[in-house]
């Protein structure tokens, strides 16, 4: 079961973090009263315009009259629940986001809310920080949400590259090169290591050009020998080798009036090379078997992982052909070269899995996006969302811990340290030793939060509640 305090939904790096969002305003609903002029005293405190309402009827005559960032609302109320007043706020506003407040008994209404659209929850009774840190991260959560829409609306792309994240100088240079290249019909090459995101890019630049609404056909030349590629590429006659018993249209054929996306162009043949560059002068084709030629309407895209140029000068490459392709270069950057944006994308992948698995989770916890930050990513985006599927598939508690991180990602973490190596010829206290262990850490986690429990505990992949009974313990 979720514990109510192993806080910090980030999806965000601290470098991430914009300043906050000053000024929200603040929908409170709650109907006790003590707990609706607690969340006005401390939200106004902290700059937010409050406003409360004391059960679903008023939140939803205030929803109706005035645009609203922020609901934050008890779950059980007399006239309706809390989920069913954020259902109604976002049918007005999808941008809205909801914290509800659950009875300390209920984590299943607190995992059910995050179900049905809730950003977070916090449990009763909850402290003063920790009601400041839920809703400062919800709130930039959502600012980073916006943010993102906001740019990709002014790149003019909202629909067509959504599902590209990225924000880093890198990455907003290739969505601006797409959204150039991409009406242009220009043979295209999209070069970048494995995992980068070469064939998303293809689909996107096939989207947003006049061809959207034809085929995109891709297919990998390094995946088939040579005879079997160029009769999947040109299609064959009957008859034209054995076994071709019947007329096969080719991928070119397919895709007409669309793209073909030739992946691994550095792998092909020299033989597959000459009849590439014939399509690509000429726009004409012949089918296998067949003395006719054939118009080609089709744009071409190629990817590679490899260095053409390189394989160019050992002659490994035909020089006229990959002039012929690199028309339009598009690079994209390894992760290593984009790392602001590791948190964006492993938040998105965390989003992806767990709608899918339907198992709601609150997003990364900030060691788990350390040792991200750490590594290196070989594989590349391709890695990180593996990497994410594993942890959400493995994931026991709301947030992913470095636990559920693959070994490789996770290796730098800092081992458990104070561990005797064996025990004195004249015995030891191990009680006594462990406790001063434990003792020790609390203390160290209290002094690097600045006196923060919540984040303390996190620190310490530990409740809130647990926590404040160890401070209490040793008097901390
Ligand atoms: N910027 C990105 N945003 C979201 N998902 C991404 C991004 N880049 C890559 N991915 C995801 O990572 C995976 C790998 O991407 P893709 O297949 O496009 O990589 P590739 O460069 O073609 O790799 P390879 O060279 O190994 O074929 C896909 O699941 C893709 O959806
Ligand atoms: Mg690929």
């Amino acid at each position: 079961m979720p514990s109510n305090a192993q806080r910090q939904p980030v999806a965000l790096a601290e470098s991430d973090r914009a300043e906050r969002p000053s000024r929200a305003r603040v929908l409170v609903v709650d109907d006790e009263r003590s707990i609706r002029e607690l969340l006005g005293i401390v939200l106004r405190r902290e700059g937010h315009h409050v406003i409360v309402a004391e059960n679903g009827g008023q939140a939803l005559a205030v929803l109706e009259r005035e645009p609203i960032d922020l609901l934050v609302s008890d779950i059980r109320m007399p006239d309706m629940s809390g989920v069913e007043v954020l259902k109604a706020a976002k049918a007005r506003n999808h941008d809205i986001a909801g914290i509800m407040i659950t009875a300390f008994a209920s984590t299943e209404s607190a995992v059910e809310a995050l179900r049905l659209g809730a950003s977070d929850y916090l449990a009763k009774p909850f402290d003063v920080d920790e009601l400041k840190i839920v809703v400062a991260n919800v709130l930039e959560r959502r600012q980073l949400r916006r943010e993102n829409v906001l740019l990709k609306r002014a790149l003019g792309s909202t629909h067509a590259f959504a599902n590209i994240i990225g924000r880093s100088e890198a990455m907003l240079g290739v969505f601006r090169l797409i959204e150039t290249v991409a009406p242009t019909g220009s043979t295209i090459l999209v070069t970048g290591e494995s995992g980068t995101g070469k064939e998303l890019v293809a689909r996107a630049i096939h989207c947003n050009s006049a061809r959207h609404e034809r085929p995109f056909v891709a297919l990998n030349c390094g995946a088939l020998p040579e005879t079997l590629l160029e009769s999947e590429l040109f299609g064959h006659v009957r008859g034209a080798f054995t076994g071709a018993e019947t007329n096969k249209k080719g991928l070119i054929e397919v895709a007409e009036h669309g793209t073909v996306f030739l992946d691994e162009i550095g792998e092909t043949s020299p033989m597959m090379q000459v009849k590439l560059l014939r399509v690509l002068q000429e726009r004409r084709f012949r089918r296998v078997g067949s003395a006719e030629e054939v118009e080609a309407d089709i744009r071409i895209i190629a990817a590679t992982n490899r260095d053409l140029a390189d394989m160019v000068a050992e002659e490994r490459f035909r020089e006229d052909l990959y002039y012929r392709i690199n028309v339009i270069p598009v690079r994209l950057p390894s992760l290593r070269e984009r790392r602001e944006d590791i948190p964006l994308l492993a938040g998105h992948f965390v989003e992806k899995y767990s709608g899918r698995m339907g198992k709601p989770l609150r997003g990364i916890s900030k060691d788990a996006l350390a040792c991200m930050a750490r590594y290196s990513w070989p594989g590349n985006v391709r890695e990180l969302e593996n990497a994410m599927e594993r942890a959400v598939a493995l994931e026991q508690s709301p947030l992913i811990l470095p636990e559920s991180l693959p070994e490789t990602v996770r290796r730098q973490a800092p081992a458990a340290a104070g561990v005797p190596a064996e025990i004195p010829s004249d015995g030891f206290d191990l009680e006594r030793h462990v406790r001063d262990i434990e003792r020790r850490y609390i203390a160290a986690a209290l002094e690097r939060a600045s006196g923060v429990k919540t984040r303390a505990a996190e620190m310490l992949g530990m409740s809130f509640r647990s926590f404040r009974y160890y401070v209490k313990k040793y008097e901390l």
